[in-house]
């Protein structure tokens, strides 16, 4: 799909909590000059344990209302968990692009030379479409699996302030220590603890993850024709509940260039 846009571009990037900021990251890099606004439907937290009927009826009805709400010209889910399940049923309702992000096994695939450890939420190491990519694109490097929310929720808290605990880390990730050489960072949240993963497996493991890739993706689809710079700009960003140490997570997301966290609020919702 081409999308040509003459004003400033709108993308919304929408995931379960504050782990697609690891993406929009690597879109504002690139792209500086689009409008961004963010949601997060930490009613709903955690996606990786959210049944699949349910995922899918509240990421329909809350990106198709926001889209309509903020006229937006772009979708990015920068959410693995609900992207390998829920863009179908999007793409379905909306005429905008839906841009998904899911498990780069194909970048660790090519990298690996012993075996890959795919690090995600419950839910995406179950998922058909993830193993349809991991028989796709690495049928003959093994990939570990190893779901865990306890390290999407220790991202949030990390948002929030606090350091994360390098031991807790290393109990979780035991299960991979010294039998991989890549680790794809299979949920959105992961990035945001890139370097404490970093040190727990140490230099000899490769970290891989999807963000720079979506990036390139939004901007080839959008060709936006206007660049102004908008350096001061502060982006909108909403939640589907009250966050959890609210003026905490305001400072957090101030780091990224977002102004506080509003509540989400839907005409005749
Ligand atoms: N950040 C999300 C992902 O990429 C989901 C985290 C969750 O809510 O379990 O999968």
């Amino acid at each position: 799909m081409d999308t040509s846009i003459n004003s400033v571009p709108k993308v919304l990037v929408f995931d379960s909590g504050v782990g697609g900021l690891s993406v929009y990251q690597q879109i504002e890099q690139r792209y500086p000059y689009f409008d961004y606004v963010y949601l997060f439907d930490n009613e709903a937290y955690p996606y990786g344990e959210l049944a699949e009927a349910i995922l899918i009826e509240r990421v329909v009805s809350l990106v198709t209302n926001i889209v309509a709400q903020q006229q937006v010209d772009m979708v990015v889910i920068a959410c693995n968990t609900a992207s390998t399940i829920v863009l179908p049923y999007l793409r379905q309702q909306l005429s905008i692009p839906v841009v998904g992000v899911v498990p780069a096994i194909k970048p660790a695939a090519q990298l690996s030379k012993q075996a890959i450890g795919l690090i995600a939420t419950p839910a995406t190491i179950q998922r058909p479409y993830t193993h349809q990519l991991i028989d796709q694109f690495s049928p003959d490097t093994e990939v570990k699996l190893l779901g865990s929310t306890r390290l999407v929720t220790i991202a949030e808290e990390k948002l929030r302030g606090q350091s994360a605990d390098l031991n807790e880390l290393q109990v979780i990730l035991q299960p991979l220590l010294g039998s991989i050489d890549v680790a794809v960072l299979g949920c959105t949240h992961f990035p945001l603890l890139k370097q404490e993963i970093q040190q727990v497996f140490g230099d000899g493991v490769r970290l891989v993850d999807s963000g720079e890739a979506i990036a390139k993706r939004v901007g080839g689809l959008l060709k936006a024709k206007v660049q102004h710079e908008s350096a001061t700009k502060r982006h909108a960003i909403y939640s589907s509940a009250t966050p959890w140490e609210g003026m905490a997570l305001d400072k957090g997301v101030a780091n990224f260039g977002f102004s506080p966290v509003q509540p989400l609020h839907f005409q005749g919702v």
